[in-house]
């Protein structure tokens, strides 16, 4: 969910909705504000997109100068009018808008029913509004420092109220939160972006940080109400970094921003002469990284996937023995770590809740943790003991795209760190890497000029309810990450499989005409992929390979085949990846899908 608020001068409406639309990416099932209007505190929320909310407000606008907005992904209860945010209680006089989840709320709701109190939706937010009502103290920060401690859960909060109304309070606990200083006026909101049109000084809310926002400045307090110090910092990317720039979506944007993303994730990261990786960030001596003896890579969604990539690259550049696993799996699953066991969380947010508590768990247990993320500032990034920054630049479009390359990026240049360290790469070896993955960016170049082709064999697998994606080695792990992007943007189910288990059970899906696409890549496994691919041939699929340029052999097998120039088989991900995310942009522009924001997905799961 987004959060968003204002207090100043200006017209609260139109800075909340310009707020939410940026943070729209983090769900969009319903939208609501609350404003002070002077007179009354009104809400107005609604189910569906913001645009739905904006012209309701378009119609019948709110005058006020305070208000607090709210983009939803639902969590506890459906999406609807009466579930979306803001929530109040019973005299109306309290609005609340929620990022996270409240575990005990049911308890509460119990207790606060039997007080009397009456509940319009069925969400967990609704009793933080009641218990600010039975709680009242005729001040807001002692009302809410009360309330606090009776909820329990990861959260973010802002709170506004008729009875005191020249303040907002936001309160962070584990849900992100940042603060932005103005002259006379004050901002918040979950994401920086919402933030760079009004301002660059801001301030991210710590754990258990509160904060009261008045028009004259921003006040910071502990949970125990004892006053705390900030330093703002200023942000200097560019607000246009994260705009369509000319692009019909911003997935075709991310998709063609990362040569550029490659580029400046190894930028800085290679010695001049290409000789060496140099992660100076981990400031790691050669005893510390002797020590590892096994790596536990965790993750979620295409960051998992990242990571499958990223076992091969380390397992065999530094010989050490790694697992993946999905980080909601592995945080319950009580896995066994040594000491010396280091744990690599991969998260573009640094936000994923379950990313979060994995991360958690293993500082608990006393160990190493490397994070991989996009985001500086975000949780993951300032819990971890070490971070590796992937320079993607703002990733809107839920699905990822650039993220996902610049982490294989980060873990190749990891993976090689290892292995010139551990001496078990031969320095000519390293040479080579190095240089291979310096030549990428133009490589990638070339890829994305094979577009037009792409896009009509998009439209053509876009009748089929079905799509079929294998491979072998790291063939395979791309080819999941493929089907992931073609199902969660075009609504088609796609499935991946390792070429080779097919005949177990998946082949009895492989219908006449059905699309497959095999990924062709792997040297040493070229003779087994061709054997799959002529068993599903014989079922007469359509077949679309891809393969490097210049491999003749397979345009025989196939009745299609996409050419990506070569490069070392252990960086083929980042030459397949693009074509498999056109032709799942593409084929959802053919279903006429929201391509950005597709159905039931958020960017950023900050729940469990
Ligand atoms: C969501 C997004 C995915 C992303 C996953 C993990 O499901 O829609 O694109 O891969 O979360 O997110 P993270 O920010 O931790 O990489």
């Amino acid at each position: 969910c987004g959060i968003v608020g204002y207090i100043g001068k200006q017209d609260a409406q139109s800075i909340l909705l310009n707020g939410l639309g940026k943070l729209e990416y983090r769900g969009y099932d319903s939208a609501g504000v609350a404003i002070e209007t002077g007179s009354e505190l009104r809400i107005e929320k609604s189910v569906g997109r913001l645009a739905v909310l904006t012209d309701r407000l378009s119609m019948s606008p709110i005058l006020g100068t305070v208000g607090i907005g709210h983009t939803r992904w639902a969590t506890h209860g459906r999406p609807s009018d009466a579930n979306a945010h803001p929530h109040t209680a019973c005299d109306q006089e309290f609005a609340v808008v929620h990022n996270g989840i409240i575990e005990n709320y049911l308890q509460l709701r119990e207790r606060l029913l039997a007080q009397g109190h009456r509940f319009t939706s069925e969400t967990d937010t609704e009793v933080v509004a009641h218990l600010l009502e039975e709680y009242w103290t005729g001040d807001l920060l002692s009302t809410v420092l009360r309330v606090l401690k009776d909820i329990r859960g990861a959260y973010s909060l802002a709170i506004l109220t008729r009875k005191d109304p020249a303040k907002i309070i936001a309160v962070r606990k584990h849900s992100p939160l940042v603060v932005g200083f103005g002259e006379g006026e004050q901002f918040l909101a979950s994401d920086i972006p919402a933030l760079l049109d009004y301002t660059r000084e801001m301030h991210i809310l710590e754990e258990g940080q509160i904060a009261v926002l008045t028009a004259s400045g921003i006040d910071f307090f502990d949970l125990d109400g004892h006053p705390m110090t900030v330093e703002p910092f200023l942000v200097t990317w560019d607000a246009q970094a994260a705009e369509k720039g000319g692009y019909a979506h911003y997935m075709q944007k991310e998709i063609y921003e990362q040569p550029k993303a490659v580029r400046d994730t190894l930028s800085g990261r290679v010695t001049e002469d290409g000789t060496r990786v140099v992660l100076s960030e981990l400031g790691w001596t050669e005893d510390l990284i002797k020590q590892i003896d096994r790596i536990h890579i965790v993750a979620c969604g295409t960051s998992y996937h990242a990571g499958l990539v990223g076992k091969a690259a380390i397992e065999k550049l530094a010989r050490i023995p790694v697992d993946v696993e999905v980080a909601s799996e592995y945080r319950y699953r009580d896995p066994i770590v040594s000491r010396n066991t280091l744990i690599v969380v991969i998260s573009q947010s640094g936000e994923t809740a379950d990313t979060l508590a994995a991360l958690r768990n293993a500082k608990a247990l006393g160990n190493r943790v490397l994070a991989i993320t996009n985001v500086v500032g975000s949780s993951v990034a300032r819990e971890a003991d070490d971070v590796i920054i992937t320079w993607a630049g703002p990733e809107i479009s839920v699905a990822s795209t650039k993220a996902y390359t610049t982490q294989l990026v980060a873990l190749y240049l990891f993976a090689i760190y290892l292995g010139q360290t551990l001496q078990t790469i031969a320095q000519d070896a390293v040479t080579t890497y190095v240089r291979e993955l310096q030549a990428l960016p133009q490589k990638l170049d070339e890829v994305l000029q094979s577009a037009p082709q792409i896009e009509e064999i998009a439209r053509a697998f876009a009748v089929w309810d079905d799509a079929f994606f294998l491979g072998r080695g790291i063939d395979y792990y791309v080819a999941l990450e493929g089907a992931l992007k073609y199902k969660e943007i075009s609504y088609i189910h796609a499935e991946a499989y390792p070429a080779g288990e097919l005949k177990h059970g998946t082949l009895a899906l492989i219908v006449d005409h059905v699309p497959v696409i095999a990924l062709v890549t792997q040297d040493e496994l070229y003779e087994k992929s061709l054997s799959n691919i002529k068993e599903v041939k014989a079922r007469d699929a359509y077949v679309l390979g891809i393969a490097w340029a210049g491999d003749e052999e397979i345009a025989k097998s196939v009745d299609r085949v996409l050419y990506v120039p070569r490069t070392l088989p252990f960086f083929a991900p980042i030459m397949l990846i693009a074509p498999l995310q056109l032709l799942a942009y593409y084929a959802s522009v053919a279903r006429g899908n929201d391509v950005d924001k597709p159905r039931n997905l958020a960017k950023s799961v900050t729940v469990e």
